[in-house]
């Protein structure tokens, strides 16, 4: 039996979301997305991620514009490339940075504002396919931008706010999870 609570709840029910409400996040949503973040478990404590949680629509749409200006404006590199923007309309998109590029380590941090997204009744995309921004020409523009010191590396984002769309869970592998006894 599913042993049922808060937590299993949004552990269980989290899906990408890839369509949003034109709704922003109030600064107690947004204060509970960062402090997930914040105590986010890292490999000894040596927290190397570095997060930027972006609420201004102007700066989401302009990365948007820079970074299909450089992947293209068709690119398969996303889901949804031929209607939604990168940060998929969502509200608040945040990326994720390290000096060595800790994807362990970010990953577990984005997996902790997933599940506290969807805690708190929001929804959520994680997105690695922004990072080729940081490919192109504007990389050292978004850096500064975002004060993301030139040598950090990015490791992934996610777009969080108030879900538009159900769509049908993702089929899963069940044979990739035994019990070995
Ligand atoms: C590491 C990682 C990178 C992802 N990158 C993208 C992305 O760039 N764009 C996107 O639309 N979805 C992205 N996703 C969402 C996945 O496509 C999605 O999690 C997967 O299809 C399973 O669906 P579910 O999250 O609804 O269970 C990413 C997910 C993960 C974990």
């Amino acid at each position: 039996m599913i042993i049922k609570n808060e937590v299993t709840n949004a552990i269980l029910s989290r899906q990408t979301i890839r369509e949003y409400k034109d709704i922003p996040l109030n600064d107690d949503e947004l204060e509970t997305l960062m402090k997930a973040a914040l105590l986010a478990p890292s490999g000894r404590n040596g927290q190397p991620c570095h997060v930027r949680f972006i609420t201004d629509k102007s700066m989401l749409e302009e990365i948007n514009h820079d970074f299909k200006e450089f992947v293209g404006y068709d690119t398969p590199a996303y889901t949804r490339a031929e209607k939604n923007p990168v940060y998929h309309n969502a509200p608040v998109m945040a990326m994720i940075f390290s000096e060595n590029g800790s994807k362990m380590d970010a990953g577990i941090m984005v997996e902790n504002i997933a599940i506290c997204a969807k805690g708190i009744g929001l929804e959520s995309v994680i997105i690695a396919s922004v990072g080729a921004l940081f490919d192109g020409p504007d990389s050292l523009k978004w850096k500064n931008r975002l004060n993301i010191p030139e040598n950090y590396v990015f490791d992934i984002a996610i777009s969080v706010g108030h879900g538009d769309e159900k769509p049908e869970p993702k089929p899963r592998e069940i044979s990739r999870i035994q019990i070995v006894k």
